[in-house]
């Protein structure tokens, strides 16, 4: 599968006007798309998505102006934006990208009001997938099936070695991008990077096999915050069936500078209108089609049980990291102290000692942001199983399991 890259692709207008033209959608709203939903026209719903899902959350966009990560990437002295993103330039240069990874890694964020309508699609059996061109993992929190998740320009979830392709252990590298400290592959000391899809590599097979196969079957298409500016990702919207209605949910217009791309003003008059736009935030726009669907109950009780059982994990991160820091100030502690009995048992404790002990506390304050009462309290087994317990009993924890599973014709 092709690498990604940015494009600004011109659309070759269609030679002279069909003489019948079809109508699809009533008009090019979201209500008429909410009404092929309602009469059960749309069995295999494709959702594609881009960073504008997730700028609700706290994770900034590429391109918005002003706003978006790359008017905010002057401090790294790149050549372009663009570049932090780039294996030649992450090869030459690593540093830049890693003190980006320790802004975006996942952990901090949760999951939107948007995600949750692809949790919401599943379970009635109406979502074929969804391609994701987010590297933060939050569909993925909302309990998304993964065989229905195609993270397009991959992850965090795994790291690799650029050079021998040796998976790494993740919490490795988690703990050197915390660290602000740069991985190395313990097999042949090459870089390590998360497999995350940079300018200049192929995209995963997952992304290609499936696309084949599913854009083909796809009778509604529903693209979400995603200027639709980097190939071969935007290219998906052109794969449809040309009969196929198409709802683009985004503060401004997009895709539509390229052959096969959106129509919303019928300025390229296709044969077939089919095309809507909701212009405005993604959360608001999903709201409204869910609520014209008669969903809207049941997406806000999917997206507030999601929300305490979010609350609930990093609770339990949050103690167990205190924990950790806990035990790891006891050994430094245990380990200074047996140093000064066999130097001068007089001596008072090493200032480097402490040093450490307080930057291990202040490290994992600003990371993971510990509750400032776990710091002084001694966070006991006890507590991290109530914890458990009340994760295991959340109400979302029983919605997963009574979610649909994937259709079974779909390739796994
Ligand atoms: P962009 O930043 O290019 O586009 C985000 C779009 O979402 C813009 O059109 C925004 O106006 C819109 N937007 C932002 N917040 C929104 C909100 N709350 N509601 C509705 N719309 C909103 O991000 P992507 O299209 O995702 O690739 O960028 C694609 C790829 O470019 C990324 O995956 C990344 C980047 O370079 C790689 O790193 C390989």
């Amino acid at each position: 599968m092709a690498a990604p890259r940015v494009v600004n692709a011109r659309a070759t207008r269609s030679k002279g006007e069909s003489a019948t033209r079809t109508r699809i959608l009533k008009d090019g709203t979201i209500e008429s798309v909410a009404e092929l939903i309602k009469n059960g026209s749309a069995k295999n719903i494709i959702v594609m998505s881009g960073a504008g899902i997730s700028t609700a959350a706290g994770i900034k966009d590429f391109r918005s102006p002003g706003t978006g990560l790359y008017d905010d990437l002057e401090r790294f002295n790149l050549p372009y934006p663009e570049a932090v993103f780039d294996i030649s330039f992450f090869k030459d240069n690593p540093d830049p990208f890693y003190r980006l990874a320790k802004e975006l890694l996942p952990g901090r964020y949760r999951p939107t009001f948007t995600h949750y309508l692809l949790p919401l699609l599943a379970k009635k059996d109406l979502l074929l997938r969804s391609y994701t061109q987010n590297i933060d993992m939050l569909e993925r929190l909302t309990g998304l099936d993964e065989d229905l998740l195609v993270e397009a320009h991959g992850s965090f979830a795994t790291s690799e070695c650029i050079e021998c392709n040796e998976l790494c252990d993740n919490s490795y590298v988690r703990k050197h991008i915390l660290k602000g400290e740069i991985p190395h592959c313990k097999e042949c000391k090459g870089l390590v990077k998360p497999t995350i899809t940079f300018f200049g590599e192929q995209l995963p097979d997952r992304f290609g096999t499936l696309a084949q196969v599913d854009f083909k079957k796809c009778d509604l298409l529903i693209v979400l915050g995603t200027s639709l500016q980097v190939e071969p990702f935007n290219r998906l919207i052109t794969r449809v069936p040309a009969t196929c209605p198409r709802l683009l949910i985004n503060r401004e217009k997009a895709g539509e500078d390229m052959h096969l791309g959106f129509d919303f003003d019928d300025k390229w008059k296709y044969p077939v209108l089919r095309d809507a736009v909701f212009l405005g935030n993604c959360d608001e726009g999903v709201r409204q089609l869910a609520k014209l669907c008669d969903w809207e109950g049941e997406l806000q009780a999917m997206f507030e049980a999601g929300n305490i059982e979010m609350a609930l994990a990093e609770e339990l991160e949050a103690m167990t990291l205190a924990k950790e820091a806990e035990e790891e100030q006891k050994e430094i502690e245990e380990r200074a102290k047996a140093e000064q009995e066999s130097e001068d048992k007089g001596e008072e404790e090493k200032p480097h000692v402490k040093k450490d002990t307080e930057n291990i506390l202040k490290d994992t304050h600003e990371n993971h942001q510990v509750p400032k009462n776990l710091e002084e309290s001694s966070s006991s087994d006890d507590d991290v199983d109530a914890i458990t317990d009340r994760l295991q009993a959340t109400e979302i924890s029983s919605s997963k399991k009574d979610s649909a599973p994937a259709k079974d014709d779909k390739p796994s």
